[in-house]
């Protein structure tokens, strides 16, 4: 447990950022941990768990705070959404998108041709693994066969730096 210790080089200002940024990330990890066991997410959060730790010095007020919104069922934060990209949520149906900075979308994660789990999202696109079927991040739509209907869209809420399924 050596790792946990400051550089003496991090001056003052520096240190109060990093300190706001690992109060952050435990709230994250906090909320990811709660709403989302045994999904993909929570390695991210635990990744940044250690440096939460380390800088912000167990800042417990922070985690306890307005971790639950109200009403719907939080999906992610905002900031586990790739810009141009997207996240597939694999128990929840559904698929979020950022298309462009700070507009989010959500969409079924069902393909509409013949119904397989979407499995990735890359270079603007949402794909297939079945049969090589790619969605637009933006509004769903088929931007490759075989499918030749979009991905339906979902409704979803943004507040703050949460997402939620409506
Ligand atoms: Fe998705 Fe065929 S089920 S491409």
């Amino acid at each position: 447990m050596t790792s946990a210790s400051f550089k003496p080089t991090v001056g003052p200002a520096l240190r109060t950022v990093m300190t706001a940024a690992g109060a952050a990330g435990l709230a994250v990890a906090l909320t990811a941990c709660g709403s989302q066991d045994g999904s993909g997410s929570s390695d991210a959060a635990r990744a940044a768990d250690p440096q939460a730790g380390g800088t912000g010095g167990g800042d417990s007020t922070t985690g306890s705070g307005d971790g639950a919104a109200g009403g719907g069922t939080v999906l992610a934060k905002t900031s586990e959404i790739p810009e141009g990209g997207g996240k597939i949520f694999k128990d929840r149906g559904v698929v979020v998108t950022q298309p462009t900075a700070g507009r989010f979308k959500a969409f079924s994660s069902q393909c509409t041709h013949q119904g397989c789990a979407v499995g990735s999202v890359s270079g603007g696109a949402i794909v297939c693994p079945c049969h090589g079927s790619e969605f637009s991040v933006t509004d769903g739509a088929v931007r490759r066969g075989p499918a030749t209907q979009p991905l339906p869209a979902q409704d979803i809420t943004v507040s703050g730096d949460e997402i939620t399924l409506a």
